[in-house]
């Protein structure tokens, strides 16, 4: 079935039931790549449609009946799911109103994965802190505020005992802007003076920092519908940033029981269907990780590197299989419905 359906000038009726032949995925995303061919794949493989859609392209319409809200390439229906793979960043009105048209599919019963209201969650770094520290998933002692002389008291404290904290902006990512403050080594006493709030848009988010030492480097684990899937380390990079993005070198790493268990946790706090989580070593307990960060639009193509399960598939199956359980079942019976009225007419022709 063509998903190229007429836009705003044709006002033929797309909304009157029509014989669906398959399922018909959106994949949003403002950068058609690598990824988006993975998964385009293994939906396709998987009997399903999906295209790309970029949510800048896609309108709140109250009177694009029935549903008022139009995807550029599906007319006046709804797709079946969407799968969230990127939201471009812009104006705070611009972001809000990408996010409220996922916000918008889910009222209107679309599967959206994950969901927006989970995206918002890990984007912000201060919810995932305070929603991991509430469920008790070890990760590093977190301060978020707006007060710069608070941030400046934290920072003193915390270089009092000998600890340096991380500055991060509240929505980063790929390791830009992060910052070490503190100080280094047997200065416990140093003035640790605190940078500009201003490039973080005055707001504070400082973490505890987790000395890892000297060969330093993190963990990202890929979990997929409450299952740790795979696991890298990343080494190097910029420094303590061990980002794919900032350099880092990936390899293949042994999913321990503690690693796996951490990273489901910190993915169900968050509410995540799936998720990138960042963990790094306790140093005063190896065998408790500390969850960093947890990424909601998680890119995975450096740990598909070292990996030989197929993430895309993984994602897709868990998808079809977790969120469509039901639609999928539907087409496979009317797909059997239609062959079995075939099939007699052929065999009463041959
Ligand atoms: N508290 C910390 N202690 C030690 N290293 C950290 C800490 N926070 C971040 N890092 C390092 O910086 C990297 C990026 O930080 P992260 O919080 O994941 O932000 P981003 O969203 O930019 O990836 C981490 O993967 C880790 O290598
Ligand atoms: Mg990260």
């Amino acid at each position: 079935m063509s998903l190229d359906l007429p836009g705003l000038s044709d006002l033929s009726d797309l909304s009157a039931p029509r014989a669906q032949t398959s399922l018909r995925i959106a994949i949003m995303t403002d950068e058609t790549g690598w990824h988006t061919a993975r998964l385009k794949r293994a939906f396709r493989a998987r009997g399903a449609q999906a295209r790309c859609v970029d949510l800048a392209q896609c309108r709140i319409d109250t009177t694009w009946t029935p549903h008022g809200l139009m995807l550029p390439g599906f007319g006046r229906t709804l797709p079946d799911a969407v799968f969230v793979r990127g939201i471009a960043g812009g104006t705070f009105e611009q972001v809000t109103l990408r996010l409220g048209i996922l916000h918008a599919l889910r009222e209107a019963g679309v599967p959206v994965y994950n969901d927006a209201r989970a995206i918002e969650r890990s984007v912000d770094k201060s919810m995932t802190s305070f929603l991991l520290h509430r469920s008790g998933v070890p990760t590093p002692a977190t301060w978020v505020g707006e007060s710069a002389a608070f941030a400046q008291r934290v920072l003193m404290r915390e270089a009092a005992a000998g600890r340096r904290v991380v500055l991060k902006p509240l929505f980063g990512s790929q390791g830009h802007g992060l910052r070490r403050l503190g100080p280094a080594g047997a200065r416990p006493r140093a003035l640790a003076p605190l940078p500009s709030l201003k490039p973080y848009r005055d707001v504070a988010y400082l973490q505890r920092y987790v000395d890892a030492g000297r060969a330093g480097f993190d963990w990202r684990v890929l979990v997929i519908g409450g299952r740790a899937v795979a696991a890298m380390r990343r080494t190097g990079g910029k420094g303590w940033i061990h980002n794919v993005a900032q350099g880092a070198k990936c390899e293949a790493a042994e999913l321990d029981a503690a690693l796996a268990r951490t990273a489901i946790r910190a993915t169900e706090a968050l509410g995540l269907d799936y998720a990138g989580v960042d963990l790094i070593p306790d140093p005063d307990d190896a065998a408790r990780p500390l969850v960093l960060e947890v990424n909601g639009v998680a890119a995975w193509r450096g740990l598909q590197s070292v990996t030989a399960i197929d993430i895309a598939a993984a994602l897709v199956d868990d998808l079809l299989g977790r969120r469509l359980p039901a639609q999928r079942e539907a087409l496979a019976r009317a797909s059997d419905a239609s062959t079995a009225a075939v099939v007699p007419l052929h065999e009463r022709r041959g």
